[in-house]
């Protein structure tokens, strides 16, 4: 970790993180208004949802993150930007979406780039897997959105075959395909990095019922 990103941490955890130790979240009461409700899970360094928190004030977003760094990283964005419709978790995400997240709640869950695990015997930590998605989903509102965009081929396929076979889930584009990518999905460093390696990306959008 950086110095800055030690000192955003530090600086900025007490208005604008939450604790998994304090159980349910009251989304309405922890951003003070209502708003649509945006997850974030894996933020990384936080590049999607600084440009996207800018971009929508009105909008509340939650992140997910477990790499400290990253949230260090994230805060120092916010200050320089000044918005306050941020707010992060630094724990794991099945046990927040278990245990903090009430069902029906958001309006929509993010996954930009979660770790591809690309060797077979290590693919079995991937997320997106169907108990994750089976919880996931229950967090949604009807009519909420799935995002999940990936650079890796095989992950994509994997994540089509799981998101296809929710029984709550549709394709919000069109049966078994991938989206065209949407525009306000910020560019990340995981995707730039993509980029430059010459690898494909594969958007997932799919509308709970
Ligand atoms: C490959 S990075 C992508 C980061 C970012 N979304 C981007 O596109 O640049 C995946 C991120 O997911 C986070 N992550 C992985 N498993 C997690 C979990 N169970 N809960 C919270 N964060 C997790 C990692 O710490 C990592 O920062």
């Amino acid at each position: 970790m950086t110095p800055v990103q030690k000192r955003a941490l530090e600086d900025n955890w007490p208005r604008w993180g939450l604790e998994y130790d304090d159980g349910p979240l009251d989304i309405d009461a922890v951003f003070g208004r209502p708003g649509a409700r945006v997850l974030e899970i894996g933020f990384g360094m936080g590049d999607s949802l600084v440009e996207m928190a800018e971009a929508r004030p009105d909008t509340n977003f939650i992140g997910i993150e477990v790499h400290r760094p990253g949230i260090g990283k994230l805060f120092h964005g916010l200050e320089n930007t000044g918005v306050n419709n941020v707010r992060v978790y630094c724990h794991d995400a099945v046990e927040i979406l278990r245990d903090c997240v009430a069902d029906a709640s958001l309006d929509t869950v993010q996954i930009f780039f979660p770790d591809p695990w690309h060797k077979k015997r290590h693919q079995k930590r991937r997320l997106v897997q169907a108990p994750f998605v089976g919880l996931l989903v229950k967090k949604l509102k009807k009519g909420g959105t799935l995002h999940i965009a990936t650079d890796w081929e095989h992950y994509a396929e994997q994540m089509m075959d799981v998101l296809s076979a929710e029984t709550t889930l549709v394709n919000s584009f069109s049966a078994g395909c991938f989206s065209p990518r949407p525009n306000d999905r910020p560019l990340t460093k995981f995707e730039k990095r993509g980029e430059r390696l010459g690898h494909g990306v594969w958007d997932l959008l799919f509308t709970r019922t």
